[in-house]
């Protein structure tokens, strides 16, 4: 277990992403600067930080450690890591890293949890670009280990080196991903399992809560503990082979989103919120389904954090 650095972090926007990611880095020691432009966004901070502790089962002192920013300039104020959690829009994240850019050192880094832009298109507007990179957390960052850290063909490896250190020593699981790619690894691997399901439903070989259970109750089941390679591994690469040969050419090919995605939205059927998606939904139904999901990633959190006490305990 690497030793805490105290270091001041600096969250951008504090919306659903920026409030989780506050709290992994105060759980971890870290003074952190929260800045959003929306004054009822920000007074939400310490409330919602306050609820993951509890979540936890653990004292929620470190909320103390946050400070709630309503001008950026002040939020960046002695920072050396930056973390940007804002709206989801190439344009405004642009604006946003050419004002960090502008109003930080060269040393400090300035990452994006974007989802899905590449950190190129993102620093487009920014002068040093060698500290820009991609700290992409999953959703809830509090409870989702893993953080894919994404260098650009301008990222200084030196800044990937420091920003994944960081990540580790806050008990997180950073990945490097060596190529600015739209999608990283973890949404095209996500992606390519959906396009698949949404096909297999559309054809009528299943419908959608079978096509579910076929993936949490069948190959889901060990996905939490067997990554796909290292189980193609186990089995031998040459049964991998036989199966590709034979299936392959059969997966789904659609050049684009699938028909019926775009129908199911077009017609307003887009899932829980509604009542309808791919499947039809109660409020009580959709109800037990988060209550089902944030209990699961919940418990699965606090042994993880109960291990990493009891390590550091150790020294
Ligand atoms: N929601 C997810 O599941 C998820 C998962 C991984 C990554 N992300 C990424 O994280 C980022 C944030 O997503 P979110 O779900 O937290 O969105 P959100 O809408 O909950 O929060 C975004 C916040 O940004 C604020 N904002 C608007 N303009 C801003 C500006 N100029 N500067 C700073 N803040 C500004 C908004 O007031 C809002 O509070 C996006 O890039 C998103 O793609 C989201």
């Amino acid at each position: 277990m690497q030793p805490i650095k105290p270091e001041k972090i600096t969250v951008v926007g504090a919306g659903l992403m920026g409030h989780g990611i506050a709290q992994v880095f105060v759980d971890a020691g870290h003074a952190v600067s929260i800045y959003d432009p929306d004054p009822a966004v920000l007074a939400r901070v310490p409330d919602r930080v306050r609820d993951i502790f509890r979540l936890l089962e653990a004292d929620p002192a470190p909320v103390a450690l946050i400070s709630l920013q309503e001008r950026l300039e002040d939020a960046l104020d002695g920072a050396n890591f930056v973390i940007e959690a804002g709206p989801e829009r190439v344009y405004v994240k642009r604006e946003i890293f050419a004002a960090l850019d502008a109003l930080t050192g060269p040393d400090v880094v300035l990452a994006s949890n974007t989802s899905a832009i590449p950190i190129r298109d993102i620093a487009t507007k920014a002068s040093n670009r060698s500290r820009i990179l991609g700290a992409h957390f999953w959703n809830p960052p509090h409870f989702v280990p893993l953080v894919e850290v994404i260098q650009s063909d301008q990222t200084d490896i030196k800044f990937v080196r420091r920003t994944i250190d960081l990540l580790a020593a806050a008990g997180m699981s950073p990945v490097h991903v060596k190529r600015d790619i739209p999608g990283f690894i973890g949404n095209r691997l996500q992606h390519a399992l959906k396009r698949e399901a949404i096909a297999l439903v559309a054809a009528g070989v299943c419908d959608a809560e079978t096509l579910d259970r076929v993936v949490t109750e069948g190959f889901g089941s060990r996905l939490g503990v067997l990554g796909p390679l290292e189980q193609s591994d186990m089995i031998g690469l040459g049964l991998t082979l036989d199966a590709h040969r034979v299936l392959i050419a059969d997966l789904d090919r659609t050049p684009g989103p699938h028909p019926l995605l775009e129908k199911k939205v077009n017609a307003g059927e887009t899932g829980m919120a509604v009542g309808q998606g791919f499947r039809q939904w109660t409020q009580e139904q959709s109800a037990a389904v988060r209550r089902r999901f944030q209990e699961h990633l919940a418990t699965e959190a606090r042994k993880r954090r109960g291990a990493r006490l009891a390590a550091r305990a150790k020294g």
